[in-house]
């Protein structure tokens, strides 16, 4: 049996708290499986001002914690909570965390005050294990938002009884997002200004959170192999990848897992009906549904394609935008598109609905419940990401039967197999260019495969529906990633 881990999380959005995206999946998930093994998990997150504390059975911790921000203390409250067997702990600062959205306001603006957040949530993440006396063997951080722990524990607490043994893993969802501010921020984070160098914090005068992080983090991880690949050339690593490159083998990529016990149509009751492989009636009903919940023409012969996405410009959604109505225009398809994000893509998409009425469906806001049902009600459902750490839409996708159609970069090139007309394997539709040309295209051979080759369709989503994406795989990834951690400590 090998020994049990104590694991420290420190993170910005986690299920079913706080989530504006996939991050918040895989934190809410990889604990849990973690746990399952034996190991000790612990997570820490921010007391937003929108997490429903009643609903989620939050009870007041402790009442006061100093922190250092710099030379500064500041005192902050904790809450905590049973997130399906591992404690969560909430760090209560309402100047910091009582608004609204969790990086920005309605208008999609940053807050200003990012740096000084972000950098406090993490300070106060190390105290709260310190101070509970949890001597974690593996600090576990994900994205710039909680990237700087690393270099607290070098900086601060490597002699520390309590936090000096802790090796330190940084998990990058997203390298475009390095959490870039002024320099002024760096009095009050509190890194020593010996620290502020090219080679470390940095950043053509600016202090970069993710590229320190990856500097002083024990081993670093993506999350699907291909964009671990990606990030390391100039065009993907948004000015990071020689500072990946000089991780050497300490940077690897790890597919992320997917909760089956929340996307998984056999036992997902949000959705109008269960199916499964064997049984494929509810999927009809679910399609029906779908198209009367959003208005489209009852047709079950007519292919949907779906959308769920942050509406942003790495989704590759202007690229839709400038196919979609010619697609509309040439092909016997719905869509449904659920998104929130980028308000001239609202603007776009939320008016397509009323010029194309009984074949678009969109909805624009946040919504799990409606996510469940496109994954289930629709035939087809398009990712055509300009880059794509992992991606996870996708694989819920492949559970639900419903086909992928996807850009094949980072993760959704590792998890969809390529439709092959001669046989009829394969899970999805794939395409390389990046163009509104290569959308229609691509969408026009799913739709034409619905129609022409209809036993290929079926066999492919058999096929897709037993692919296993379960977290335990990962999990044991992580597991390895985490030894190798420990032991780059152990010879420092
Ligand atoms: P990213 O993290 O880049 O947004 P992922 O595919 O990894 O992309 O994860 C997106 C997650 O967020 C999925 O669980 C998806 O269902 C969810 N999601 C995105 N937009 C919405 C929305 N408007 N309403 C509900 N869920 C959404
Ligand atoms: C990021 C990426 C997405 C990935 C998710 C979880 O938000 O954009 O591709 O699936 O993190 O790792």
């Amino acid at each position: 049996m090998k020994p049990q881990l104590k694991i420290l999380m420190i993170t910005s959005e986690c299920v079913p708290y706080a989530k504006t995206g996939g991050l918040a999946d895989v934190v809410g998930a990889l604990p849990q499986v973690l746990q399952r093994m034996g190991h000790e998990v612990i997570v820490v997150m921010p007391r937003y001002g929108s997490i429903d504390g009643a609903r989620y059975g939050l009870r007041r911790f402790w009442d006061s914690m100093g922190v250092w921000m710099g030379d500064q203390l500041e005192w902050c409250a904790v809450d905590s909570a049973d997130n399906d067997g591992v404690p969560t702990y909430f760090i209560e600062f309402n100047q910091y965390f009582e608004r609204t959205g969790l990086y920005h306001d309605a208008e999609f603006n940053d807050y200003w005050d990012n740096p000084r957040r972000f950098a406090f949530l993490t300070r106060a993440g190390l105290q709260l294990s310190h101070d509970l006396g949890f001597a974690p063997d593996i600090v576990h951080v994900h994205d710039w938002q909680s990237a700087l722990a690393s270099a607290y524990l070098k900086i601060w607490h490597w002699n520390d009884p309590i936090l000096g043994g802790a090796a330190s893993v940084l998990t990058i969802h997203n390298i475009a997002y390095q959490g870039k501010y002024s320099a002024s921020n760096f009095e009050y984070i509190g890194l020593q200004w010996g620290n502020f160098t090219p080679d470390k914090f940095e950043d053509y005068g600016a202090v970069n959170f993710l590229k320190g992080g990856i500097v002083y983090a024990d081993v670093v991880n993506t999350v699907s192999p291909t964009y671990a690949a990606e990030t390391r050339t100039p065009a993907l690593g948004y000015g990071l990848a020689p500072y990946l490159n000089d991780k050497g083998t300490d940077y690897v990529g790890i597919l992320n897992g997917v909760d089956y016990t929340q996307w998984n149509p056999a036992v997902d009751r949000l959705i109008p009906a269960q199916y499964s492989p064997d049984h494929m009636a509810g999927k009809a009903v679910c399609k029906a549904a779908l198209q009367h919940r959003f208005g489209l023409d009852a047709d079950p012969d007519v292919p949907i394609v779906g959308v769920v996405s942050r509406l942003v410009a790495q989704k590759g959604l202007d690229l839709l935008a400038s196919a979609v109505e010619e697609i509309l225009h040439d092909m016997a398809v719905q869509f449904v598109i659920l998104g929130s994000g980028d308000k001239g893509l609202e603007r776009y998409y939320g008016g397509l609905p009323g010029r194309y009425p009984g074949r678009v469906g969109v909805y624009i806001g946040y919504s799990n419940e409606i996510a469940h049902w496109i994954e289930a009600g629709a035939d087809f459902f398009i990712m055509p990401s300009i880059y794509e750490p992992c991606g996870l839409n996708q694989i819920y996708s492949l559970k639900y039967g419903t086909l992928p159609i996807v850009r094949a970069t980072g993760g959704l090139d590792d998890t969809v197999i390529q439709y092959d007309e001669a046989t009829g394997n394969g899970t999805g539709f794939k395409f390389w260019e990046p163009s509104a040309s290569a959308i229609y295209f691509t969408t026009g051979w799913a739709v034409s495969t619905y129609f022409d080759r209809r036993a290929h369709i079926d066999k492919m989503v058999q096929t897709a529906m037993h692919i296993d994406y379960s977290w335990e795989r990962s999990a044991d990834q992580y597991l390895a990633l985490y030894a190798r951690a420990i032991e780059k400590k152990a010879r420092l």
